[in-house]
């Protein structure tokens, strides 16, 4: 997928010689040092980083981060002390403030934030529109545009309301709608569910995925909770005292945090929640294949070890599970033939979870779930690898590495 936002080692100093600030980084000085030595105040330390186009990319951090002024360097709302930020090749920190007015205007959504400025004697029509009206778009353009809008975010029907009759929810989907009203690809949206209480918050995260998968935008998501940005997030960059300590997804950064600051985040949360099969399945030993005689079968399966086998056809489309001591005891019924016939009895129905399916909903099938492994596949039932019990509960313990030799 092609880069659509590149960051090339881009700082912030909020004081009144940002030169002598980065001169003081680059021997090493830490942003308390710099504090104490100089007064100013380090926001962002040089950060490198592409995010793709389409993907939502989530910046982590405990408050003080610098999550909010990394992020509004991206559309020079903070000019940079130093450093390039390149949108769609274009070096964003060369415009002046004729090209950057026009470069906002054809690139960035309007900011959705915690606490937005929703204008209390405005109507949910005529907030949403606040955006386009700055812009000059004329009247009938801006109310279709927004009328629209409204609809995708579920508001319809309270166009005419006014911001005091709104719940808390309702009036973030105002600022959402706001924000996408603007016809633009790259959204940036700063702690904008923090406030919301955690059912209502749950929801929203929900619909903004949803939201993403027909508005295809290229989304910047500040956030300080760990479980919402995994949610979100395609990938991940976890903010330390101006500095990204890691990137990565999800996964990447729940088995491998980087340093003890992003281990203190990932052993607060669920894991369960945000690790998928796809995460922690081994890859298949071994498998049958139909046209496999019984014998050859049983061969593949003792060889192994296993207590059953996969069946697949030659391109891998999973077709059910063979018990070792079924299959065992059919050959022994048949050992006197020299061609045992393949025997549809002894294929059971197999375990089958997707790539992307979360483990605690594995964990939940586990208890109905009598014998062999999870087969893990594609939407196109093609076998993509297998989970073990031990694997799941490895998971859910500390940093796990999937290993080639549990049983199958
Ligand atoms: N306008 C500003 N003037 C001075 N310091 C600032 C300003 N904005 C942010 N900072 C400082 O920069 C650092 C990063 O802040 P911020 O980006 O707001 O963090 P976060 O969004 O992660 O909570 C903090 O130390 C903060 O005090
Ligand atoms: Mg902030």
């Amino acid at each position: 997928m092609e880069d659509k936002i590149v960051v090339k080692n881009l700082s912030k100093v909020f004081g009144k010689d940002p030169g002598k600030a980065l001169k003081a980084l680059k021997e090493g000085k830490s942003k308390a040092d710099i504090l104490r030595d100089q007064k100013q105040m380090i926001g962002v330390n040089d950060v490198s980083f592409s995010v793709k186009k389409n993907e939502i990319f989530v910046l982590m951090g405990l408050s003080g981060s610098g999550k909010s002024t990394l992020q509004r360097l991206i559309n020079r709302l903070h000019e940079p002390s130093e450093g390039d930020i390149y949108i769609d090749g274009t070096d964003i920190t060369k415009l002046n403030q004729k090209e950057l007015r026009e470069f906002r205007r054809k690139h960035f959504c309007g900011m959705v934030f915690q606490n937005f400025a929703v204008l209390p004697h405005r109507t949910v029509l005529e907030n949403v529109e606040f955006g386009l009206e700055l812009q000059g778009v004329d009247k009938d353009k801006r109310r279709k545009k927004s009328r629209e809008i409204i609809k995708i975010v579920g508001l319809e029907g309270n166009e005419g309301s006014y911001p005091a009759e709104l719940s808390g929810g309702m009036l973030q989907r105002v600022g959402l709608a706001r924000g996408l009203a603007i016809d633009a690809d790259i959204m940036l949206m700063d702690e904008a569910f923090s406030a919301l209480d955690p059912l209502i918050r749950t929801q929203m995260q929900n619909e903004l995925l949803e939201l993403q998968e027909r508005m295809q935008k290229t989304i910047i998501f500040v956030t300080h909770d760990l479980d919402e940005a995994f949610r979100l997030g395609n990938r991940i960059a976890i903010m330390n005292d101006g500095k990204i300590v890691q990137i990565g997804t999800a996964e990447e950064i729940i088995s491998r945090p980087a340093n003890d600051y992003v281990k203190a985040f990932v052993e607060d949360m669920d894991r369960s929640a945000v690790l998928t099969a796809g995460a922690i399945m081994q890859p298949v030993a071994e498998r049958a294949f139909t046209g496999d005689g019984p014998r050859t079968i049983l061969r593949k399966v003792r060889k192994n070890g296993l207590s059953g086998i996969l069946l697949t056809d030659t391109k891998m489309v999973l077709k059910g599970y063979i018990r070792a001591e079924e299959l065992a005891e059919y050959i022994k019924m048949h050992q006197d033939k020299e061609d045992i016939p393949f025997d549809s009895s002894l294929v059971h129905e197999p375990a089958q979870v997707y790539e992307d399916t979360q483990i605690s909903e594995v964990i939940n099938m586990y208890t109905d779930h009598k014998f062999g492994p999870f087969a893990v596949t594609d939407r196109d039932n093609k076998l993509k690898g297998v989970i073990v019990k031990g694997a799941i509960i490895a998971a859910l313990s500390e940093s796990y590495v999937p290993n080639n030799h549990d049983e199958q």
